[in-house]
């Protein structure tokens, strides 16, 4: 299905079914993340190389006259991905056809979407480690040569048809380069890695989002807002709703230190910015492991918790803190975990970590 997107006229958006709008509470979140979303690299913060880069890509591109590079954006869940592809279609004056690999089942979904792309647009393809190998293969040649093999007939009476595509710029965006076929990595004329934001970036963020959305924030406020988001813009954004409410409900409006550490607390957000999941998985790892190692797989079933929720979502920002440590035979908390939460260090292995 291709829904049009009321905040940018260029972009579709091919939702799969499962990501299909099931309630008002989705429709209200996905129309306040368009709004807050930067549309120019002047307003997008933070990212400082990968913006200069792509700006300087952009624009020898347009000066050579030809097509964009296809662009492989990877990194932790929620650090601007879909929004840089957005960005680059709007300064490159382009239109944006947006889906996702798991959307892309079927051979005639990539043959269709392929199909549809007019001159120089980008098709921007997230989760792309999750694309089917039928589906990588139709879009090799169409990456390098912009054509597509289309095969017609049965068994013996089989002919192959190489059909054009318009000329186009792949965008995909990943959580796991690594699980990325090498031939498709391959085919990326530049690759990306978004790091996670600084406190100072995100406080940035939170004050621009507050500022469209006509809810006062002080400095002070921002910062302890922006402390508690796993260097995550979206979580800051997510965030900065909550304690908007209850800035309104318990206090004057504002957002202040106070108001922001109360609405966060109330969500059993520590300081750093860790939630009870987060907590119970460190709990885990020092409490019924002894501290670690311990393979992912068995703190999955432990916690009750998928594995590629806890590779993709929680642990990414657990290990870039310094909470947790990965080694070769499994998860390991650090001395900082154990500090964190209260807890003496017993672990024998921990020697390890030194
Ligand atoms: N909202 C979400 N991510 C942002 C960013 N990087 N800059 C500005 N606003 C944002």
């Amino acid at each position: 299905m291709i829904i049009d997107d009321n905040n940018n006229k260029n972009t579709k958006i091919a939702a799969s079914k499962s990501k299909d709008l099931e309630a008002g509470e989705i429709e209200y979140d996905r129309n306040y993340d368009l709004n807050i979303r930067p549309k120019t690299f002047k307003d997008y913060i933070g990212q400082e190389t990968i913006k200069n880069t792509l700006k300087i890509t952009i624009e020898a591109s347009k000066k050579r006259n030809v097509q964009l590079d296809h662009i492989l954006l990877y990194g932790p869940p929620g650090l601007g991905k879909t929004t840089l592809a957005n960005i680059i279609a709007n300064e490159t004056g382009v239109g944006i056809k947006i889906t996702s690999a798991p959307a892309l089942e079927r051979p005639r979904d990539i043959i269709g979407i392929l199909m549809s792309l007019k001159e120089g647009e980008i098709l921007f393809i997230d989760e792309i480690h999750r694309l089917n190998k039928i589906a990588e293969e139709i879009l090799y040649p169409a990456m390098e040569d912009f054509f597509i093999d289309l095969t017609t007939g049965k068994s013996q009476t089989v002919k192959t048809m190489r059909v054009p595509v318009k000329k186009f710029t792949l965008i995909g965006a990943t959580t796991k380069a690594g699980a990325l076929s090498g031939p498709l990595r391959d085919r990326f004329g530049v690759i990306h890695r978004l790091e996670f934001y600084t406190p100072s970036e995100l406080s940035s963020v939170i004050k621009r989002s507050a500022k469209i959305l006509n809810i006062e924030i002080d400095n002070e406020g921002a910062m302890e807002i922006a402390k508690r988001s796993r260097s995550t813009p979206r979580i800051a954004n997510r965030l900065i709703k909550r304690a908007s409410d209850w800035a309104l409900v318990k206090g004057d409006g504002v957002i202040n230190l106070n108001i922001a550490k109360e609405a966060l607390n109330s969500l059993n957000i520590d300081e750093f910015g860790l939630d009870y999941t987060d907590r119970e998985l460190l709990k885990m790892i020092i409490t019924n492991y002894n501290g670690g190692p311990v393979g992912v797989e068995t703190l999955g079933v432990a916690l009750g918790e998928d594995i590629r929720t806890i590779e993709d979502v929680i642990e990414p920002y657990l290990l870039q803190s310094g909470f947790i440590q990965r080694t070769q035979r499994g998860r390991m908390a650090t001395p900082l975990a154990y500090n964190h939460l209260g807890i003496k260090n017993g672990n024998p292995n921990q020697l390890e970590l030194f």
